[in-house]
């Protein structure tokens, strides 16, 4: 029975089986060192011609890096090994011959992104991915224990859920259709059967954007709640976020740390979270250097300002309504502003969650629609949101949601220099493979 690295220490004298990749290799005409890597960390394996079979030692003697094999030893603590561990080979076999590695110590981040299909092999990439995948179990474990369903939406579609503006056309079956850029349109669709709803799916934006935030595609979870207003809308987002950085500083804190987390600044991550309107955020910045006026929106620069020195994420809230959705409600408290809230990560990591009320009532809707499309030109078709306004012809309800950026959320948790280490194979404006 094979037994993973991560495992040999509960073996010590005693004689496993591995099986892994080739991630260096020294030695002499007797003895050779190998480091064996698996998923679940590295190994020193020493292999000695005398403890060997003539075959196996010619195994040795011509493996190359990241060959594939299996080996059978003895566990023995040895605290020069880089793990304290190393095992003693008393038996090696060649899965498969790897051919001269293309990718050697300090690549070009070009020539890793050319060859992203084997640096995910990487140790730096393997614990980005692992802490990933647990961001996406804490997500969805949090929605799910919170009498969420999950659903999935279509990805391609006709109708814009943002501006329509960044969208990508495809060819289908003769006619222009779109990848979706939001799924909020379908969540929303949703809550008249199933209520408290969540989409986590992919989202497309063809923004011609080369920043360290924007990716073409991206992964996006867009939960929808029936009853919900702006309030109970960032309590919800509140612990979600907190959730998901608990749920890694409780259960995969090792691997989370090895990857880059932070604990004593994510420790921090506890609801509640700064909230400021979008008016104070104005006057914040302009007394900080900017000369912003009102209706402008904030760039990489206005995000980093604001949330630089800040400890716990900040929701800005109560936006000029040119500057947001379509489906958001005036805010009655002030006529020039929606109800909406965005999420700001911080140290200036930038927006991560963006979320509002929706109009419910189908008279305001087509009122509001009208506004848009006058103000946004032919982009903004009625016609293909009649679909949209039969929700609201039929029993509309309040209701709100947001959409968070699980890239955006992991290059925050693990304080990443490029929102391209968040996913395995990133879609940029200049990169589409491999
Ligand atoms: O603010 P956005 O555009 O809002 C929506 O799409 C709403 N329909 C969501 C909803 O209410 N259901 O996008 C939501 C989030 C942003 O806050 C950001 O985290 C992420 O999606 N995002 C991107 N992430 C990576 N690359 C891009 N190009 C992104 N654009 C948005
Ligand atoms: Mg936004």
């Amino acid at each position: 029975m094979y037994i993973h690295i991560s495992e040999i220490g509960d073996k010590v004298g005693k004689k496993v089986s591995l099986r892994g990749w080739i991630h260096r290799k020294r030695g002499s005409g007797k003895i050779t060192f190998v480091v064996l890597r698996d998923h679940s960390g590295i190994v020193q394996i020493s292999l000695k011609k005398e403890s060997l079979p003539e075959k196996e030692w010619k195994v040795v003697d011509e493996v190359t890096v990241e060959s594939s094999v299996s080996v059978n030893g003895t566990v023995v603590e040895d605290k020069r090994a880089p793990t304290g561990y190393e095992i003693q080979a008393s038996g090696i076999q060649l899965i498969s011959n790897s051919e001269p590695y293309p990718i050697t110590e300090y690549q070009s981040t070009e020539l890793l992104l050319d060859k992203r299909h084997l640096w995910l092999r990487s140790t730096k990439m393997t614990k980005i991915m692992k802490v990933r995948a647990a961001v996406f179990r804490h997500a969805r474990h949090f929605l799910d224990s919170n009498g969420f369903f999950e659903i999935t939406p279509p990805l391609i579609t006709s109708s814009a859920g943002e501006t329509g503006a960044d969208m990508f056309t495809v060819d289908y079956f003769g006619k222009d259709a779109y990848l979706t850029e939001s799924s909020q349109l379908y969540s929303e669709a949703m809550i008249y059967s199933l209520e408290k709803v969540y989409s986590f799916a992919p989202s497309f934006r063809a923004e011609k954007s080369r920043t360290v935030k924007h990716l073409a595609e991206y992964w996006h979870l867009e939960p929808e709640m029936a009853y919900y207003d702006i309030n109970m809308t960032m309590e919800l987002v509140e612990g979600l976020v907190s959730a998901i950085v608990s749920g890694l500083l409780k259960e995969d804190a090792e691997l989370f740390e090895q990857a880059g987390a932070d604990k004593n600044v994510l420790s921090h991550i506890k609801p509640p979270f700064k909230r400021i309107t979008y008016e104070k955020a104005i006057e914040q910045l302009n007394s900080n250097g900017k000369s912003l006026s009102w209706g402008d929106d904030f760039g990489v620069e206005e995000e980093r300002l604001l949330t630089e020195k800040e400890k716990v994420p900040v929701f800005v809230t109560y936006w000029p309504k040119e500057i947001k959705s379509f489906y958001m409600p005036i805010n009655p408290e002030d006529e020039r502003t929606v109800l909406c809230a965005d999420l700001q990560a911080p140290g200036g990591h930038g927006e991560i969650v963006g979320g509002s009320e929706r109009i419910w009532k189908y008279a305001e809707a087509v009122k509001r629609f009208k506004e848009v499309e006058k103000a946004k030109g032919t982009k903004f078709n009625m016609d293909n949101y009649s679909w949209y306004l039969d929700l609201l012809r039929y029993g509309g309800v309040p209701h709100a949601g947001f959409g968070m950026g699980m890239e955006r959320l992991i290059k925050w948790v693990l304080n990443l220099d490029h929102i391209r280490d968040a996913i395995p194979f990133p879609r940029m404006m200049n990169r589409v493979s491999p």
